[in-house]
């Protein structure tokens, strides 16, 4: 087996992965790895943008008074004034770098800020419809150049390396990874003084997701598998407003759509959010999802509607040409007919016990962006504060990463070659079609915006068997890149599951219809899984 060396391994790159690699690049040798393309992460589709306080008018204690209230009680205060306050710093960072925010016509000095739920001003820096994709562009295109920096695609980790699983005497810590290499179905190992898991979220978790393919919750499932605490993780992010229709594959509409008049209507064409909140079609995310959902269920519909008609084709073009020519392609002119939308799984707020320097409880492991839990978004992320998040925390963590001493340093250990065993070539691709189609479809309709204890119940007991089946066929075939994926899901949902039947309350992203109130007899508290080391490695190694 293949064991390449370096001082950083950073599994994942959309924007914190990124970063972070040009950031430790300067000082240190890092190999990059992701498990397809280079410009393949959720942060490529993120239309709407990146928040931050740029406007003059604007102000720190609003951004945290708005990102507070979104997260009902479950942000750490400290975290989101730390985060918060170093966006700005970052942002101009990456516009040296070359990443272009739009700016006002005919005031080139000013930003065209962009409106979403939750912000009680426009506060949204963004690239037209395709911020993501800008910023994408712009780091792959740094990361590419440098010297210091491996990039290589195609390789999917499997599992991190651990002193504890390799019975090392002293206390644990990370040294590394094993990954599959996509391109010869060989696997392989990285050893690294440090290790940073950038491998943004799990959106596959459920039937509908505005998420890419990639979205499989690996690093989650990597951090769970190596008994790592996992916080916060019942609070899915549901966007209000995907697109509906069978070929577009929950393709988003971003919230700047109503930030710009854009407007929710029924089948029969009423406005209805006024019903739910006084902030109607811009109310935060939680609310409006859940009110979709029930709108749709009582009057028997498939879908709702988004009207921004009242905007020209000539401003709609401009602002969301994404978005537009993409309507289009399914016969809808956002100008002249409303667009039908349903909700789909969008973000997880929850994730790996992080801090904002992206320290995790095993030494030698960070994480950051949407893979980490840093205690930013609480119970409900307020929108386009996770590119934030992401940006802000990859930088931190690097600079944590150069500050360590020598003595931070992995011991020199020998990595054993990945054991097969008696594995055989996978035959029965059905098996990993069929529970990948289960797992979803059990978490899109007992574990999705509105809950109950039975069906929690429900879910987990399909969940559990599958999770045996899987974890069966893992040891029985040789690795594939879907067989890990699955494996990842499979895990990623027991997680959401036993999440939510440890809350006994609603609470922003969290409803269920037998405990409707949010408790405010106690202090809110975080949920935590944690369980000991297992899975993949040991069980290959013994
Ligand atoms: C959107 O453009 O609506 C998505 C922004 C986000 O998820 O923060």
């Amino acid at each position: 087996m293949q064991v390449l060396d370096c001082d950083i391994l950073v599994v994942g790159s959309g924007l914190a992965g990124l970063v972070a690699a040009l950031r430790l690049g300067r000082k240190s040798r890092v190999i990059l790895a992701t498990k397809r393309a280079p410009d393949e992460s959720n942060t490529a589709y993120a239309q709407g943008g990146i928040a931050c306080v740029m406007d003059p008018e604007d102000s720190l204690e609003e951004h945290v008074r708005d990102t507070l209230g979104a997260g009902v009680g479950l942000c750490r205060e400290t975290v989101v004034r730390a985060i918060l306050a170093e966006g700005a710093a970052r942002v101009r960072e990456l516009e040296q770098l070359g990443v272009r925010f739009e700016r006002r016509t005919g005031r080139a000095e000013e930003y065209d800020l962009g409106q979403e739920g939750g912000h009680s001003r426009r506060r949204v820096l963004h690239a037209g419809d395709m911020t993501g994709r800008e910023i994408i562009r712009v780091l792959v295109d740094q990361a590419e150049r440098h010297p210091n920096i491996e990039i290589r695609p195609d390789l999917m980790a499997i599992d991190l390396v651990t002193t504890g699983w390799l019975k090392q005497p002293g206390p644990n810590r990370c040294l590394g990874a094993y990954l599959l290499d996509r391109s010869n179905g060989e696997v392989l190992a990285v050893r690294a003084d440090h290790t940073v898991l950038a491998t943004g979220g799990a959106g596959k978790v459920y039937l509908y997701t505005s998420n890419p393919d990639i979205a499989t919750g690996d690093g989650l499932a990597m951090a769970w598998r190596a008994g790592l605490p996992i916080l916060n993780l019942e609070f899915v992010q549901f966007h209000p407003t995907c697109l509906y229709h069978p070929e577009a594959k929950s393709f988003l509409i971003s919230e700047a759509v109503r930030g710009e008049g854009g407007v929710l209507v029924n089948a029969a064409g009423e406005s209805f959010m006024e019903k739910y909140d006084a902030r109607g079609s811009l109310a935060p995310r939680d609310i409006v999802a859940r009110a979709i959902d029930n709108e749709m269920k009582t009057r028997g519909d498939r879908c709702v509607y988004l009207d921004i008609t009242h905007r020209s084709t000539r401003f709609l073009r401009h602002r969301f040409p994404n978005i537009f020519t993409t309507c289009l392609k399914f016969d809808i002119h956002m100008a002249r007919m409303p667009i039908p939308v349903v909700p789909a799984a969008h973000y997880f707020c929850g994730g790996v016990e992080a801090g904002v320097d992206g320290h995790t409880r095993l030494p030698g492991l960070y994480a950051c962006g949407e893979v980490a839990c840093t205690g930013l978004h609480g119970a409900n992320r307020l929108a386009s504060n996770s590119l934030l998040e992401a940006l802000v925390t990859s930088h931190v963590t690097a600079e944590a990463i150069l500050d360590q001493p020598a003595s931070g340093r992995a011991p020199r250990c020998e990595i054993p070659a990945w054991q097969s065993g008696a594995a055989v070539p996978s035959d029965e691709g059905i098996v990993v079609e069929h529970n990948w189609n289960e797992v979803r479809t059990a978490m899109w309709d007992y574990v999705g915006i509105v809950r109950t204890d039975r069906r929690l119940e429900r879910a987990m007991r399909r969940i559990r068997n599958l999770r045996r089946e899987i974890r069966q066929y893992y040891l029985d075939t040789l690795i594939t890149p879907d067989i890990l994926e699955l494996r990842n899901i499979a895990d990623v949902a027991e997680l959401v599951v036993r999440s939510a039947q440890q809350r006994r309350e609603s609470r922003g992203l969290h409803y269920t219809l037998d405990y409707p109130e949010t408790d405010l007899s106690r202090p809110a508290a975080e949920t935590r899984l944690q369980d000991p080391p297992g899975g993949a490695v040991s069980e290959r190694l013994d």
